[in-house]
């Protein structure tokens, strides 16, 4: 390691200035029709060195072309570090990132890293802009798709597991990749749930919520963190310093690469806190920003910076010498080319495909059952498939799909055709996604009306209505899709048939009335590849269903933000009492709380067991709990561990979440369900936001959400 520092240190010693501001420098390529070409001037650029990070661009051929220039053609033959955003699979497209959320599974979430990790790498992808790490309770923000959900503590796990997955145990293996933690940080709470808008939150907020999966980013050894667009309490995170450098760096020790955002140091003028690129870079290098993401910033602002006195040479070669360092790890010194030098075999994508099918059918949500009308009887009869999502196969992969932009995914019309062969599958549309036309209506209720067994409606956002700059204002279903959806369900009932809505989004959608009217609705989220096996596979019952929802489902727009862990308030809620906390015109529960989702099994649980009782700081609790399926079919269970700390120094949240488990369980049988609380996990933000650990009692709650109502609940002493 010293030996390679030193090579590093050499290698720095022998650079150019403009050299160096190469290395910190990020630039896209794009595709032409012809294939990828490089954005501007960057060949040459690459070629005089004055470019050493690429992002956009994937394909063996490509990458190794574009490798071949800097490391034969530069003059100091450094190799090209090329980033891309694979963000749920690469070419294989896996569930978006909330869907694969809902799963509550770190094996799936690290699994789907890797893979994804493998099928970028073949590509010759050596760093990803992902995890996503950023928590959400403003669902009109586009990117709650993007991310782990709601709850801190979920996010930290999905933070571990993917970074694991990316990276592997050995960073420079042609399997890996570098992972990006992103965006750092605090980027969910923007104003009105409005894409790149201002966030102002408090410091306890700050801590409690938005950092700790940073934290767990830097523990696991992330390589490379990128910060928000956004300013928080008027700084730019590209360029606040107190948060890159004293924190990340100081106090976490986070010595891997910061990269910028797209743009986002030339942003900094607009932000207002530059008046100039020179300024602007100043602002980010000296915050610790090592990687200039497209905004030309660095090269054409630091020589002039330099000149002037206002960074020096070695501020410039510490970020240098992280960059190289990062290439270093990734093994691209030793050999360039080893991602994308040999091709994956074709049983290798197939099993990506069958993990694709797996994890979309593990992620789906089953919010409604009523009469248990699903799973769908052994069927030879009639489908009515209805509804703009129904074959919509390019919408099942959502955003951020980059690499899989043209592969094929499977729809649910043609999962269904698939699967039940001997059924008559009669498919209508109704209407697009969210056109004006009424016009295909009254075929679609004719479709229901002929002698249909059950109808499949098929609703939802388009995949680019969630993601970035896609934040919504009236979350629901866009177009005349509610107008379809009445006339289908007034006709169903009149005829007595059932009506099963799939529901597809990249956040909660507000359809308390499609709730109420439904006879089972199966959150689908957008399942990626194999869509429609997915979901058929849970509609069948050859899946039973386990995927919970990460996220609070609001009943209202006026609800938001709506989140489970909200701080104990004075007035707690009284329906008989008017000064209490709620509203006048809405219920304060969410339509479905975090946590919730039904299987095909009906679940018990009783005799919840703490042990000890009484625990000090390093203890670790066993908590025990019995669960029994009372269900006819087999299923597995979540069970969450939620804690509240009643009295305490500072007001603490009604439930904090500590831990998941899963049990599967046939029909009748019980088992327990055993979880461990570390009882430094009750530490908290004291009084001067200070960690501390306060004797006293605390609730043990355990059950299948996040509503109290449906918690056992133990008390566990703690003391000091
Ligand atoms: C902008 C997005 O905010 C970020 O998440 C992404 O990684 C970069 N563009 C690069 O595509």
């Amino acid at each position: 390691m010293i030996a390679a520092m030193n090579a590093i240190d050499k290698l720095i010693a022998r650079m150019t200035l403009a050299e160096k501001l190469g290395q910190l420098t990020m630039t896209a390529a794009s595709y032409a029709v012809t294939g990828p070409v490089i954005a501007g001037d960057s060949t040459d650029s690459i070629r005089n060195g004055t470019v050493g990070n690429l992002l956009n661009l994937f394909g063996a051929k490509p990458v190794q072309d574009m490798q071949r220039i800097a490391v034969e053609e530069s003059r100091l033959g450094i190799p090209l570090l090329i980033g891309f955003d694979v963000i749920h699979g690469h070419r294989t497209v896996f569930p978006v990132p909330l869907a694969e959320a809902a799963t509550f599974d770190p094996g799936i979430w690290a699994l789907t890293a890797r893979e994804a990790a493998r099928e970028a790498a073949a590509d010759g992808v050596a760093l990803t802009f992902a995890p996503m790490l950023d928590v959400s309770r403003d669902l009109r923000w586009g990117r709650t798709v993007e991310g782990p959900g709601e709850d801190p503590w979920l996010a930290v796990q999905i933070s571990r597991a993917k970074i694991r997955g990316f990276q592997g145990a050995d960073l420079a293996s042609a399997e890996s990749v570098a992972a990006t933690a992103k965006h750092f940080c605090a980027y969910g709470p923007v104003a009105g749930g409005r894409d790149y808008a201002s966030v102002d939150i408090s410091e306890r907020t700050l801590r409690e919520v938005h950092l700790p999966a940073f934290a767990a980013a830097v523990r696991e050894g992330v390589a490379a963190i990128m910060p928000a667009f956004t300013e928080l309490a008027g700084i730019p995170m590209t360029a606040h310093t107190a948060l890159l450098r004293d924190y990340l760096r100081a106090e976490l020790g986070f010595d891997g690469v910061i990269v910028s955002d797209y743009n986002a140091i030339a942003e900094l003028i607009k932000h207002g806190v530059a008046g100039d690129v020179v300024e602007a870079a100043v602002l980010a290098l000296k915050a610790g920003v090592d990687i200039d993401m497209m905004a030309g910033a660095y090269r054409e602002g630091l020589p002039v910076a330099l000149e002037r006195g206002l960074v020096t040479g070695n501020e410039i070669d510490q970020c240098v010498r992280r960059v190289l360092r990062l290439k270093e790890r990734l093994g691209l010194f030793a050999d360039p080319y080893r991602r994308g030098t040999t091709a994956e075999p074709p049983e290798t994508v197939a099993s990506r495909r069958r993990l694709a099918r797996d994890v979309g059918a593990k992620s789906l949500v089953l919010m409604k059952n009523a009469d248990e009308v699903l799973p769908l009887p052994e069927c030879s009869g009639r489908v009515s498939v209805i509804g703009p999502l129904a074959a919509a196969s390019r919408e099942m992969r959502g955003t951020w799909a980059a690499a899989g932009y043209d592969e094929p995914n499977v729809s649910v019309l043609s999962g269904l055709r698939a699967a039940l062969p001997d059924a008559k599958v009669a498919h209508a549309e109704g209407v697009t996604i969210a056109g004006a036309d009424v016009s295909g209506i009254a075929t679609a209720v004719d479709v229901v009306a002929s002698g249909t067994d059950v109808v499949v409606l098929c609703l939802g956002e388009a995949a680019e209505m969630s993601g970035e700059a896609a934040s919504r204002a009236f979350p629901e279903l866009p177009g005349e899709q509610r107008a379809l959806a009445e006339a289908v369900l007034a006709r169903a009932r009149a005829e007595d048939i059932p009506v099963v809505v799939v529901l597809f989004c990249g956040r909660p959608l507000i359809v308390p009335w499609l709730v109420e009217r439904a006879d089972a609705l199966l959150v689908a989220w957008f399942p990626g590849r194999e869509a429609g096996h997915a979901v058929t596979d849970v509609l069948t019952g050859r899946v039973s269903p386990c995927g919970r929802t990460p996220i609070s489902w609001p009943r209202s727009l006026g609800q938001i933000p709506l989140f489970y862990a909200q701080r104990a308030c004075g007035r707690p809620e009284n329906p008989e009492d008017r000064f209490t906390s709620k509203y006048l015109d809405s219920p304060s529960s969410p339509q479905f709380p975090f946590g919730f989702g039904l299987s095909y099994g009906r679940f018990s649980y009783t005799n919840l067991r703490v042990s000890p009782r009484t625990a000090s700081a390093e203890d670790v609790i066993e908590v025990a709990v019995d669960v029994t399926n009372d269900g006819a079919r087999a299923a597995e269970e979540t069970v969450f561990l939620f804690v509240r700390d009643r009295v305490a120094s500072v007001v603490r949240p009604l439930l904090e979440l500590k831990g998941v488990t899963k049990i599967a369980l046939q029909p009748g049988e019980t088992g327990a369900a055993r979880l461990q609380l570390p009882a430094t996990e009750l530490r908290f933000l004291g009084l001067d936001l200070e960690s501390v650990f306060e004797a006293g009692e605390v609730e043990v709650l355990v059950g299948p959400c996040a509503d109290a109502a449906q918690l056992l609940s133990s008390r566990l002493t703690l003391r000091t």
